[in-house]
């Protein structure tokens, strides 16, 4: 019988990787350059995100952000007959058209369409008061007045109760406008308005100033106490004391810093009451949010500091 002679492999898988050139030449070495090549241009063209690249963002305190309230005097508005006010006159709906402008086209857009910039991003749309289908509370006199006075705040919409109600009968007018076919309301509910809202009686408004107004107004008050502080602060900014160092190390807004302690100075009697007031929102007080990562020792050194600096 034949003997075939041992079997032997044609390729020997093992010895090919001890030596891969021997099967590829050094063609091996090409194609882990051009890999390498297209490595280095995939993460040269990776997106900012992707790359890291983006600069960190300085947050910003969303609890400074304060909506501004207008100058509002005192008084008492004249008593409004809902039964002759739910009769539209050219002199209302003219009214209507200035204060839907200044405040509700931004969001129900200038034809009362829902289109309004302000409102692109709200769900739900704001109303299109083109349309007689979907509304929340409805669009008889009596529905639009209540929506402006009490809002469907968890849609969106706010409550207008510091218009003067004439104001907002003139805007319910013109908002029916739109609507080609207004719903009316019963005598009934007319009267029903009367009832709840006392409209006959007039209502008392109380002052207001816009907020920025009052804080200056606070501050001037105490501008005495302020200057005094101001000035100590300055003879020890830059100064080499371990406390002066430390305190412009962790301030954003000294002279903040320096004003709102002064005004809490009852309240910093100890290095704990410091500690406590400072650290809940020290981005408020003039602080860097850095503040708080300090050791005890250090808020002694700020707080020696900081009482050495008050009167
Ligand atoms: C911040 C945006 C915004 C502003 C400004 C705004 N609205 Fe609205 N309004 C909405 C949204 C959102 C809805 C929808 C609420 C819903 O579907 O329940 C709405 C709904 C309404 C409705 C319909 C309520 C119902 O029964 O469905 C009326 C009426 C209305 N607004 C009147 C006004 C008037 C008048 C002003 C100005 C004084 C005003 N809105 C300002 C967002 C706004």
């Amino acid at each position: 019988m034949d003997q075939h002679p041992a079997y032997k492999a044609e390729l020997d898988f093992t010895e090919i990787l001890r030596t891969p050139h021997r099967l590829f030449g050094y063609t091996y070495l090409y194609f882990l350059a051009v890999l390498a090549v297209i490595g280095i241009l995939y993460v040269n063209n990776l997106n900012p995100v992707g790359n890291n690249r983006v600069l960190p963002v300085i947050l910003k305190d969303s609890s400074a952000f304060v909506r501004e309230i207008p100058y509002q005097s005192p008084g008492v508005l004249p008593p409004v007959d809902v039964r002759a006010a739910s009769v539209p006159t050219e002199a209302m709906l003219t009214r209507g058209r200035e204060v839907y402008r200044a405040n509700c086209a931004s969001c129900h857009g200038d034809n009362g369409q829902g289109d309004g910039a302000a409102g692109l991003v709200l769900n739900p749309k704001p109303r299109n008061f083109h349309s007689a289908e979907g509304w929340t509370n409805g669009a008889k006199i009596s529905q639009i007045y209540r929506t402006l006075q009490d809002g469907i705040v968890r849609n969106g919409m706010a409550s207008y109760a510091y218009l003067p109600p004439s104001d907002r009968f003139a805007l319910l007018h013109l908002i029916r406008k739109f609507n080609p076919v207004p719903p009316m309301d019963s005598e009934q509910e007319l009267m029903e308005l009367e009832t709840v809202y006392q409209l006959s009686k007039g209502s008392v408004i109380a002052a207001q100033i816009p907020i920025r107004e009052a804080e200056r107004r606070i501050l001037a008050e105490h501008s005495g106490d302020v200057i005094a502080v101001t000035q100590r602060y300055t003879r020890l900014e830059g100064s080499d004391d371990p406390g002066a160092v430390l305190f412009a190390r962790v301030t954003e807004n000294p002279e903040r810093t320096l004003t709102a302690l002064q005004s809490a100075s009852s309240r910093v009697g100890t290095l704990d009451d410091f500690i406590r007031f400072v650290t809940p929102d020290p981005v408020q007080l003039g602080f860097r949010a850095s503040v708080n990562q300090l050791d005890r020792d250090k808020w002694e050194t700020l707080y020696q500091f900081v009482r050495r600096t008050m009167l």
